[in-house]
């Protein structure tokens, strides 16, 4: 069986053979498509084969799911290169109480299935692959990386890093849930907790984690602004879902951090279909929803989320890409924790909060555009990253917010 990167793909290896299949068969039509797009991509930057996924297993699941009935697994037993192919191509899932209450298809992208539990596991590939191009890091050879983050970005890389022989170090406020924080530490994280301090403090952890990767001489991953995170999803996440969608897509949205996941993927799917809608999911606390409505940044309220929203800034992955947001919708926490609870007791399905606010944003995406529409959104990471705080009785108690009853 080839493997998932065919040999040389990534050292340079030749590229006119991109579109053809890696697993000896015919081309399918996720690989004939990535082909196009990846030989495209190329052009820009030639390391960028390493995240070219190729189909396999999941993939066929999607097929099941996307025509509505299980209609088995084909094509099994093709392998993957190492972590980095095990990124990416993650089920599209629909999910069924809220297509049902809607009218519509709605679909959640299990980003939560990646190795480290993300959709930052894409930025992590996605940052380490381009310092590699650029030179920054050199496989084989030490290198660190500094990066600040909410800490899935820090999972993310840290594992990347583990793969490639580098040494991360991350940066995170220390108010984010003791479960990201404990599990940095275990896969071999140096992690560095700082207050949690405003954009504008020269204490945040953004500027922190800047100064210091300038103090060690180290790469700065600098997730906000460095448009290689936005890129792996215009290469990746956004042709994954045209893919899995048949191109039937009438909406997507999701939440944003950096802006990497919303922007990557409008850009992918404008670039095929332009009619496409895209919605910017925000939390209470957040500026970005004012952003698109009136251009002025306004936060209003606060948000137990841990990810996204931004107060005081749109980030350099978002604001170039403006043009390509229709809309927005602002979801309370809430509305958030019902999807969570909802979709963990009545699909089996365990979502972290920023997940849950993207399906009620989804739900109300599609009950503006009514019944027989189709909207995609993303299932960012899993429940269990936040058990002592979504799912503590007495932390959702003293903010006043849904227990679920399980749980009460
Ligand atoms: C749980 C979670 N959801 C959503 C996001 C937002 O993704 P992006 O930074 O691509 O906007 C993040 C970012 O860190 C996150 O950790």
């Amino acid at each position: 069986m080839a493997p998932a990167f065919r040999k040389g793909e990534g050292e340079g290896g030749s590229r006119s053979s991109l579109s053809a299949p890696a697993h000896g068969a015919k081309a399918s039509p996720v690989s004939s498509f990535l082909g196009k797009h990846i030989s495209r991509i190329l052009k820009k930057n030639k390391n960028f084969p390493r995240l070219v996924p190729r189909p396999g297993p999941r993939d066929h699941a999607l097929l099941a799911v996307t025509s509505g009935a299980v209609i088995g697994m084909v094509g099994m037993g093709h392998s993957v290169e190492g972590l980095a192919g095990a990124i990416g191509n993650t089920p599209l899932i629909r999910l069924k109480r809220a297509s049902e209450i809607t009218g519509c298809d709605i679909l959640g992208k299990a980003e939560f299935m990646n190795p480290g539990g993300s959709v930052k596991d894409r930025a992590g590939l996605g940052i380490i692959t381009d310092a590699e191009a650029r030179g920054a890091l050199k496989p084989g050879t030490p290198g660190t990386i500094v990066e600040g983050t909410a800490g899935n970005t820090g999972i993310g890389i840290t594992l990347m890093a583990n793969a490639r022989g580098y040494r991360s170090v991350i940066v995170v406020p220390e108010t984010q849930s003791r479960e990201k924080l404990d599990f940095l530490r275990m896969i071999g994280a140096d992690l560095r907790l700082v207050p949690a301090k405003p954009f504008s403090d020269p204490g945040n952890y953004v500027h922190y984690s800047r100064r210091l990767a300038e103090e060690l001489g180290a790469v700065y991953a600098n997730q906000f602004d460095n448009l290689a995170n936005r890129d792996v999803h215009e290469a990746t996440t956004g042709p994954e879902i045209w893919d899995q969608t048949g191109g039937k897509i009438d909406a997507f949205t999701c939440s944003c951090g950096t802006g990497g996941t919303l922007a990557g993927i409008a850009r992918a799917l404008k670039a095929r279909r332009p009619e496409t809608r895209i919605v910017l999911a925000d939390p209470m606390g957040s500026s970005l929803y004012s952003w698109v409505k009136t251009g002025e940044l306004k936060p209003e309220g606060s948000s137990i989320t841990e990810g996204i929203g931004q107060a005081a800034r749109v980030p350099g992955n978002l604001v170039g890409d403006r043009a390509l947001i229709d809309d927005a919708v602002q979801v309370t926490d809430e509305e958030a924790l019902t999807q969570v609870f909802d979709l963990l007791v009545q699909e089996g399905i365990c979502l972290g909060g920023s997940a849950g606010l993207n399906v009620a944003a989804a739900i109300k995406v599609a009950r503006q555009l009514g019944p027989g529409h189709r909207v995609v959104t993303i299932l960012c990471d899993g429940g269990a990253r936040y058990q002592s705080k979504l799912f503590n009785p007495e932390f959702l108690r003293e903010r006043g917010l849904p227990i679920p009853p399980w749980l009460a």
